[in-house]
């Protein structure tokens, strides 16, 4: 089965074309962080006219690598939410428009359930896992039984973890997006340099919170003379990124344990981090756990894992309609 996935729910252009849910035959990217970038962030507006821009150019690169045609696809998976809804309608229109035109069936495929099921582009991982998916929009533990069934254990009751790392990135001036340049920062410095403080919400485990290392790192840069902070700006983001990955490493760890899953699963954009990676390793060995994680290209937005989610649906028959909406809030 040869399937096309389209994933244009954030500032990432992206298509691939994915044959029998293993080999990926093409996954082409289009960012935009040079559009974004001025601004320190995504701006919505800026994101769909951008997305315009690129679909037809992404789709058509994606079926060229795959030497593959329209009349040789099964079937178009396409992210509907959530996200930006100006974004999410650019992909979710251009995957009707394709089936419209050809006949050829498409389904709406969850962004969220997409990045929970990216690691399968790579390893086999049996069910269950409990799944850490840490991206710029959400911060998620799940455990994930099988596919369409994911077990809500925990989220963010702020910001999401990328959001944290692009903030600091910002107020560090360091550039967007943030998560990658703090992480290459932070391979030079102290983590111990500065001890921030990492929130633990006692009633609820599983849960996160990120707004008050953000306002930490706020008041240490405000408080420290410019010298003491351009002196030691690897420092500063060492300390920071540990205390990020311990408020992470954490919950993950006694989300498996306690619920007796063997397996860890990382996912979403902060899942490329460095650290996280190295200390979730750590702990994970250490408590008898088997830890996986995909490949930096698999962990932020790409379209292999929305042909990965849908291929799994239209095998088992599901057929969306052209009444499908974009939803910038949808849950899993
Ligand atoms: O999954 P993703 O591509 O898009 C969303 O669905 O949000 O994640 C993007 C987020 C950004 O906040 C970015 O700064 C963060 O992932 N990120 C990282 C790293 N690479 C990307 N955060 C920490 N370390 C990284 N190496
Ligand atoms: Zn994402």
């Amino acid at each position: 089965m040869l399937v096309l996935g389209v994933e244009t729910s954030c500032d990432d252009t992206a298509a691939a074309v994915l044959q029998n849910g293993r080999t990926i035959l093409a996954n082409v990217v289009s960012s935009q962080d040079q559009v974004h970038g001025p601004y320190g962030g995504v701006v919505p507006e800026l994101a769909s006219r951008q997305h315009i821009k690129s679909i037809l150019p992404i789709v058509d690169g994606a079926l060229k690598k795959a030497c593959a045609t329209l009349k040789d696809l099964d079937g178009i998976a396409v992210t509907y939410g959530p996200g930006l809804v100006g974004s999410l309608l650019v992909g979710l229109s251009m995957a009707k428009a394709i089936s419209f035109r050809t006949g050829i069936p498409y389904v709406g495929v969850n962004h969220l359930e997409a990045h929970l099921l990216a690691i399968h582009l790579e390893y086999e991982v049996a069910f269950p896992y409990i799944a850490l998916l840490a991206s710029g929009g959400h911060t998620l533990l799940y455990n994930v039984r099988g596919v369409g069934e994911y077990v809500h254990l925990g989220r963010t009751r702020d910001d999401a973890a990328g959001e944290a790392y692009d903030k600091v990135a910002k107020m560090m001036g360091l550039g967007y997006p943030g998560g990658r340049i703090v992480d290459n920062l932070a391979k030079s410095g102290d983590a111990k340099a500065i001890r921030f403080p990492r929130a633990r919400l006692k009633k609820t485990p599983y849960e996160f919170s990120f707004s008050g290392i953000k306002t930490a790192v706020w008041h240490y840069l405000k408080t420290q003379g410019r010298e003491q902070v351009e002196n030691h700006r690897a420092d500063i983001a060492a300390s920071f990124q540990e205390a990020v990955v311990d408020m992470l490493v954490t919950p993950t760890i006694k989300a498996a344990t306690a619920n007796g899953v063997g397996r860890i699963v990382l996912s979403g954009g902060v899942a490329a981090n460095s650290r996280l990676r190295e200390k979730m390793k750590e702990k994970a060995e250490a408590t008898g756990l088997q830890l996986f994680y995909p490949a930096p290209k698999f962990c932020t937005d790409n379209g292999a894992m929305i042909a990965l989610a849908g291929y799994h649906w239209l095998k088992r028959g599901r057929r969306d309609d052209f009444h499908l909406n974009a939803d910038a809030d949808l849950t899993l």
